[in-house]
């Protein structure tokens, strides 16, 4: 399974430079390798352990820990439904029983053209505009299920490049230029900062 190309490459040793540690990019390179397969690969892992001088268990344990990264293949489109309590009282959870209709999965399957991933998920911050979803972390606002429908046709369609294939999470890439980084160096190069240098000698 795919380790980082050479072009991700490339951007993750852009990425690495403009931190003081190496590991403290493993964030933002996680999302890198996300992009490139849709999900966090095993062999992405390794890969981004060796970049940045860390084991693969820590990569691991780092990236489990939120949500948004996925280890396993995701669907094109994920489609995420609210079921809290705005959504909910405003037809959230009809909303979802009509997308496993509509898709023929249940949350957390895949449709078998592997074109949509449908979760339950909870509040996504946008209660007053429910019931909501999100595609691929983008909202869709007072849904109903013709909205749905059409949604998904759209989507099928080709129709919406505003939504981006999963993994992706940003459309514009963040380059910055030689000159502009913040120039932090690590508490190795400079020692420890006064403050904490004051406290531990009291
Ligand atoms: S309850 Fe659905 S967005 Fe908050």
């Amino acid at each position: 399974m795919s380790r980082l190309n050479e072009a991700n490459v490339e951007l993750a040793q852009e990425i690495i430079a403009r931190y003081p540690r190496r590991k403290s990019a493993l964030i933002p390179l996680l999302h890198v390798a996300q992009e490139q397969n849709g999900y966090v690969t095993t062999a992405a892992m390794e890969h981004l352990a060796e970049l940045v001088g860390i084991t693969p268990a820590e990569v691991l344990g780092t990236a489990s820990f939120y949500e948004m990264f996925k280890f396993e293949p995701q669907g094109k489109y994920m489609v995420n439904i609210c079921t809290n309590i705005s959504c909910q009282l405003l037809g959230g959870e009809e909303l979802l029983h009509h997308a496993e209709k509509t898709l023929g999965i249940r949350p957390g399957g895949t449709t078998d053209d592997g074109l949509f991933t449908l979760e339950d998920v909870e509040c996504m911050a946008a209660c007053t505009e429910a019931p909501c979803l999100q595609v691929n972390y983008r909202h869709e606002y007072r849904l109903d299920h013709d909205d749905f429908d059409t949604l998904i046709s759209e989507l099928r369609s080709g129709s919406r490049p505003d939504i981006p294939d999963h993994g992706t999470l940003g459309l514009v890439r963040q380059h910055i230029p030689d000159g502009r980084m913040a120039g932090i160096d690590s508490p190795e190069k400079t020692g420890s900062p006064e403050w904490f240098t004051a406290r531990s000698s009291n």
